[in-house]
């Protein structure tokens, strides 16, 4: 069993696009490995500066991870913000990366340029140091993440062999990994652009705890494509496969196989709507049933955070020795 390390900021509603493209996939893996999923609310802080939002954002999101299927007995589920052993690791990663690396992450000169009139703090600049300390702190041997997040894996490596080279073997070195494929889930309004919380508007979007009726008129509404046969073609009807796909990831099908049952493109909206709300009602259900029982959800976090507490502050305390920083 490889110790597995995913982290989430609890920034967004949680939509289909993220519940059918990754956390379906932590469900069903979660008995593979050793798997810890973070809620990295500190990461969120280096664009969140509304007072009193990212406590109810961590609850909610804490709610979601268990409505959707993680075990609390299985798979570990922890807030960064709980455990010192975060930020004290992440001030030791500043010291072991150099500025000059840091400079060149491109999640760093992209965010940084889009707020260009906007506050750009330090922490968005040190954030791949936390992020290190977030995967080091638990010996993960991997972590799945997309493409954008590569060049924070690779960084982290480095830091790791750096540290381990000049105090003594400390880290487990982290691989990154590709993710298990799940569903890619397109914008109903806007097909060819993945289903995002920084799209236009909301129309195209469905929240997993949308109301069924929202979730019906959005999907009457999806945008589809000129013609009127149902055939899955990506490139040609990308509306339309983007809906067989949808209904195929709901129904445990495929979407070659969705094709054949429909004729028309509105019984294909209204059938893939339907699939949906079905899908979707137990985990709005059980979210329901579980941030309204406050004393409950506070006890499966706090139960996350211990076991991850345990794994941290061995690490900690390893990396302190290392370094000969003296005991206190
Ligand atoms: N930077 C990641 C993202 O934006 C989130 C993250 C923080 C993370 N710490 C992590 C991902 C540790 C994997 C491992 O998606």
């Amino acid at each position: 069993m490889a110790r597995v390390l995913s982290c989430i900021q609890p920034t967004g509603d949680v939509h289909l696009g993220n519940y059918l493209g990754a956390l379906r996939n932590w469900v069903s893996g979660q008995r593979e490995n050793d798997v810890f999923h973070g809620i990295v609310d500190l990461h969120a802080l280096t664009v969140t500066e509304t007072p009193g939002v990212l406590g109810d954002q961590t609850l909610s999101l804490a709610a979601m991870l268990f409505a959707v299927g993680l075990d609390p007995d299985v798979a570990t589920i922890f807030v960064q913000s709980h455990l010192p052993q975060h930020s004290q690791l992440a001030w030791i990663m500043e010291c072991t990366v150099s500025f000059g690396e840091l400079s060149r992450m491109t999640q760093f000169k992209d965010k940084a340029a889009k707020r260009e009139s906007d506050f750009v703090s330090a922490g968005l600049f040190t954030y791949p140091a936390l992020q290190a300390a977030d995967i080091l702190l638990y010996d993960a041997q991997e972590v799945p993440v997309g493409d954008d997040q590569r060049q924070h894996i690779e960084i982290t490596r480095d830091i790791a062999i750096r540290f381990n080279h000049r105090f003594g073997d400390t880290f487990v070195l982290p691989k990154a990994v590709t993710p298990k494929a799940g569903a890619r889930v397109m914008d109903l309004q806007n097909p060819t652009a993945k289903m995002s919380k920084s799209a236009d508007g909301e129309a195209g979007i469905i929240y997993v705890l949308d109301e069924p009726a929202a979730i019906e008129r959005k999907f009457k509404r999806a945008v589809t494509d000129s013609g009127s046969e149902v055939v899955y073609d990506r490139a040609g009807k990308p509306g339309v496969a983007n809906l067989l796909e949808i209904l195929a990831a709901a129904t445990a099908s495929t979407p070659e196989a969705t094709a054949k049952n429909y004729t028309q493109y509105g019984a294909l909206k209204t059938a893939a709507g339907a699939a949906v709300v079905e899908m979707l009602a137990p985990i709005r259900r059980r979210y329901d049933e579980l941030i309204n029982d406050r004393g409950e959800l506070t006890r499966l976090v706090r139960r996350g955070d211990e076991r991850a507490e345990v794994v941290a502050a061995a690490t900690l305390a390893r990396a302190h020795a290392a370094i000969g920083v003296l005991p206190r």
